[in-house]
Order: structure tokens, then C-alpha cells, then sequence
């Protein structure tokens, strides 16, 4: 298979050079920070975090739920944890990534303990511990009832501050500077308009996800799948990317971001219910497996949405502040209102591919957190460990570069470019080890990042029917057809993309969902079969050849 060279973006030739710089995240999520603050902490290196707006804006803060870890003296596991991983992931985790996921998580938990996040506690000062879908027992973690992003975020910000790291709030990282075979900074676009190349030994991708390829999501406007467009175009290999996860309980209302009604409540007894009051689906599963119920449900019914019942749960209000809040805005009460639900795009399993310590397959660049394909989310993640994925392998990243380490190994995820080797812990039926490659993108152009003067409108109307076309062909069902209309619509985008002629950030912005989302379209009617969250409707069910990561771009095998 051929993978075609990456594409530049067009740049101005008037770029000033900056600092040069140790390690460079770009991002300011719970993956980034986690990395800034012990790169620039304790290991004393040249720290610099570009984010595209404030450094407390993140998508981070929008996580409700909580943070999955094992402490010390839960009557749980690691081993049940890394179970319940393995089995929501559908047979595509990396058993490895999943093990040091399980397994370093505590650790990490108890450092961001330490840096002051308060998770709540019962009556006896005890960690209040809730149960969400996927997980057998309760584990999770949650502060302010359901408002554990907020907290996780304003501990690593201060955190973060009382370091010496370099801040860069509203700049935007547009592409990676790559030389000699390996990543040497970024070009970025300050808030004066002005384009810098930040220079850097190693750069690490932590730009979290890609809500904003569709209509309905419940990720803030800024999660278009930067980091992972970024490492596209440099030819930096991306895996998994098909499975964009939907989250069954979304409230069913205008306001977008969809406000998210938190799996904690089916943890804490809250039903769905059909148009006609009936029960039809275990809560309690991985949410791809209530989602695509909940799908089959409303068509069968003829309904945009099912409902959500709480009203039978006690202390709504003092356990889920926030989420009564939420509701209360919109007009509803929820010890007497059914809640209307439905799936909305809320996490993408895949991204940058990557080892077991976070390199990525182009030396000094790195991915952590939404924005990598570790393999530890599979086919579909469980709840509540996207933080504790982040937090983990945002530092692990910082470990490894302290080590020494340049360039990817064959561990992990990784093991599905540079080697076949399996684990010594590879578990037939719920972890993967090989790799598919596929050619980067069906895109008939390659649209240029930067360009001249502007047109709002034109750019904003492209976003908006990206979105739709996405959602329409592309989203909780798929189909050979559907996929094959929305990549030539993709396609059409790309092209009048091209003709706009504006330099914004919107405009680089709707360049990355497009490139994006051509890579998901592409990666998802190469998958043919269902497996986690992507479900095709001509092809319903698993098949034993699909346990393999579809992997785009990378080194060249002939190397
Ligand atoms: C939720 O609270 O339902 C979302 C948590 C997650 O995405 O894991």
C-alpha cells in the first residue's frame, strides 16, 4: 500500500523563529498539563503549552462522571478494571497500554490528590465511589457531584502556573515543523495574527478530540481534531480512527453542546425508557451497546429521542448539583419530568498511534490523552477512564523523554506498524495486536492551511454541512453506500474550502475537521463489520478478520 507524502501547508514566508524549547504540548487538557507539570516541575525542562484559547478552556472541563481508578483498599481489583477495559473495548484494546493504564492510574490519582483535586467524600471521609456502565463494580472517583472535569482541570492549572512552563493562550498550532525525519517544532499563529515556528526537541500532541465532526455533540466547540489533522498531513501514522464513541444520554434539547446527563445517573438507578414508557435496555452496558439500543429503538418507533427517568432517585439535587442545575435552565425537574435523551458524538477511541510510553511514529513527536491511539480505549472506551488515560500517559510521555527516549518502539499499539511481536500478556478474544495500512485520505486536493484574506460565512457554512453530512452518513449506523456519499461530499467541502480564502482560525479550524473527518469516512467503509461503536448495518456483526487496527500513514513498510 502506498502512503502518500505528506502534504505542506502554505506558509507565508515571513514566519519568525521563537525560543527553542525542551518540550512543547500543544493543548491544555488533563494530557498536556498532566506532562507540563512534571516536565517543568520536578525535571526542570524547557516547557512551553500553546492552546487555542485560555489555558482553563478544555474539553477536560466538560467531563462529568469521574475518574476510574483502583486505590488502595477498594474492594476491587486492577485486574477487574483491566476485565471491564478489555470487554467495552470489543476486541480491539492493546492489553499492554490497558495493563499500565490499570495499573499507574492509582499513582497518578493520588499525585493529582496531591496537587489539592478534592473528589467528594461520604459522611466518614471516605472516597465516594459511583458505578457507571461497563464497570462491575463502583470505582469511580467524582467531585462535585458530577462535575469532576471542572476540578481535575482547575488543580492542574494551578499546578501548571506555579511552574516555570511558557504559556501561549490564543495561539493556534497550525503544523508540525518536520526535519531530517523528525518533528522540530510547530508553526502557530499568535493572537496579533502574526505566524511563529516554535522550535522544540519533542512536541506532544494533547489536543483532545473531535465532537465538532458532527451536528449533535457533547464536546465545546473547540474540539476539532487539531492535533491529529496536524499529524495527517505530516504522514505521522494515525490508527483507530473509525470509532467515534456516542454518548446514549445526551439531553435531547437545543443547546449545544448537548448538556450530558452523566452515566453516574444509571449508575445511581436512573432508567430509560421508550416513547411508550418501556424499559428495553440494560443501563448498566458499555455505552455503544445503549447507544446503537437506543438507535434501533427510535426508528423502530419513529422518534428523535427516548427519556431518561430519575424521578424515583433520592438527593438528585445534593448528589448531582450541577446536572440539576443544568436541567432547571431548560425548564425541567427531574423528581417529576422524564428527561429526553439521545446519543450525541462524545469521544474519538482513536488518534495518533502510539506506543506504550506515548511516542508517536515520527521521532520527538508524542500524543497523550483523546488526541493519541494508545489502543486503550479499543473499540469503544469505558467510562470515566478517559482522564485517568490522559493523566497517565500525559506523564509517561514526559518519563520516556527523560530517559532518552527518541522515536517510537514496537510496544503497544505501536507493535501495529513495527512489529507483530504479541504480548506476553495478549489475551485471544480481547486484545489486538495487528495493523492494516490504508492510504491517508480520499480528499481530491490537499486543502491548503493557511490562506489570505477572509470570508466568515463561506467558512462557517462549511462547517455546518461537514457536520451534517457526517451525521447524516457517517455516524452511530453507517452503511457501504452512506459512507461512500459523505466521502464525496467531504471531497466537494474540500474543494470549496480551497476557494475560501481566509486565514482564521475558523478556517483552520473547519481544514482540520475535513481532513478528519475524510480519515474517519475512510477508515470506517475500509472496517467492514460492526465492532464497539462503529456499527455498519450492512455488515452487523464482528468478524474475525476486523481484529486489526486500521492504521493511516506511518513509516513506509519498505523502510
Ligand atoms: C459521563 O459522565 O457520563 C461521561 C464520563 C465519560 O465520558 O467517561
Amino acid at each position: 500500500m502506498t502512503i502518500p507524502p505528506p502534504s505542506p501547508s502554505v506558509l507565508p514566508s515571513d514566519v519568525t523563529q521563537q525560543v527553542h524549547l525542551d518540550l512543547l504540548v500543544l493543548g491544555s487538557g488533563v494530557a498536556g498539563l498532566s506532562a507540563a507539570v512534571r516536565a517543568a516541575g520536578a525535571h526542570g525542562m524547557r516547557v512551553g503549552i500553546i492552546t487555542k484559547g485560555e489555558l482553563t478552556q478544555s474539553t477536560t472541563r466538560w467531563a462529568q462522571g469521574g475518574v476510574a481508578a483502583v486505590l488502595g483498599g477498594d474492594p476491587d481489583s486492577t485486574d477487574l478494571h483491566l476485565a471491564d477495559t478489555l470487554a467495552a473495548g470489543a476486541g480491539l484494546c492493546d492489553v499492554d497500554a490497558v495493563r499500565v493504564l490499570v495499573g499507574e492510574g492509582p499513582a497518578r490519582v493520588t499525585e493529582l490528590i496531591s496537587f489539592g483535586a478534592a473528589f467528594d467524600l461520604d459522611e466518614s471521609g471516605q472516597y465516594l465511589l459511583a458505578r457507571e456502565g461497563g464497570h462491575s463494580l463502583p470505582r469511580i472517583l467524582h467531585a462535585g457531584g458530577a462535575a469532576t472535569g471542572v476540578e481535575v482541570e482547575r488543580a492542574l492549572v494551578e499546578a501548571v502556573r506555579a511552574t516555570a512552563a511558557m504559556l501561549h493562550e490564543h495561539t493556534f498550532a497550525v503544523d508540525l515543523v518536520v526535519e531530517g525525519g523528525r518533528v522540530k517544532g510547530v508553526i502557530a499563529l499568535e493572537p496579533d495574527g502574526r505566524l511563529v515556528e516554535v522550535r522544540a526537541s519533542n512536541v506532544l500532541l494533547a489536543t483532545g478530540g473531535s465532537g465538532q465532526l458532527f451536528e449533535v455533540t457533547t464536546n465545546p466547540p473547540e474540539a476539532t481534531s487539531d492535533g491529529t489533522a496536524m499529524a495527517l498531513r505530516a504522514g505521522v501514522a494515525v490508527a483507530d480512527i473509525e470509532f467515534m464513541q456516542f454518548h446514549p444520554t445526551a439531553l435531547h434539547h437545543p443547546a449545544m453542546p448537548r448538556p450530558l446527563l452523566s452515566e453516574a445517573l444509571r449508575g445511581h438507578g436512573a432508567l430509560i425508557r421508550d416513547a411508550n414508557g418501556e424499559r428495553f435496555v440494560d443501563e448498566l452496558l458499555p455505552r455503544d451497546q445503549v447507544s446503537k439500543a437506543m438507535m434501533g429503538r427510535m426508528l423502530d418507533l419513529g422518534v428523535d429521542h427516548c427519556v431518561l427517568d430519575a424521578r424515583h432517585l433520592d438527593q438528585f439535587t445534593e448528589r448531582f448539583p450541577t446536572i440539576a442545575e443544568a436541567l432547571e435552565r431548560v425548564g425541567l425537574d427531574p423528581g417529576t419530568d422524564l428527561l429526553p435523551i439521545a446519543p450525541a458524538a462524545h469521544y474519538h477511541c482513536g488518534g495518533v498511534l502510539t506506543d506504550l510510553d506515548g511516542a508517536a511514529s515520527l521521532p520527538g513527536l508524542w500524543a497523550a490523552g483523546e488526541a493519541a491511539g494508545s489502543g486503550v480505549h479499543g473499540a469503544n472506551r469505558l467510562a470515566s477512564n478517559s482522564l485517568l488515560d490522559g493523566m497517565v500517559f500525559g506523564f509517561r510521555c514526559v518519563e520516556a523523554i527523560e530517559r532518552g527516549r527518541d522515536g517510537p518502539m514496537a510496544t503497544g499499539a505501536m507493535r501495529a506498524v513495527l512489529d507483530a511481536a504479541p504480548s506476553e500478556h495478549y489475551e485471544p478474544g480481547s486484545s489486538v495486536i495487528g495493523g492494516r495500512r490504508i492510504a491517508r485520505s480520499i480528499l481530491p486536493v490537499d486543502v491548503p492551511v493557511l490562506t489570505a484574506t477572509d470570508d466568515d460565512e463561506a467558512v462557517a457554512d462549511i462547517r455546518t454541512r461537514l457536520q451534517a453530512t457526517l451525521t447524516r452518513h457517517a455516524g452511530v449506523v453507517r452503511d457501504a453506500d452512506s459512507l461512500a456519499a459523505a466521502a464525496s461530499e467531504v471531497a466537494r467541502l474540500a474543494i470549496e474550502l480551497t476557494a475560501v480564502r481566509h486565514g482564521s482560525t475558523a478556517r483552520l479550524e473547519a481544514c482540520n475537521l475535513i481532513e478528519v473527518g475524510a480519515a474517519l469516512v475512510h477508515a470506517a467503509a475500509e472496517r467492514r463489520e460492526s465492532r464497539g461503536c462503529h456499527t455498519r448495518s450492512d455488515a452487523p456483526e464482528p468478524s474475525p478478520e476486523g481484529r486489526v487496527r486500521i492504521v493511516i500513514g506511518g513509516p513506509d513498510p519498505a523502510d
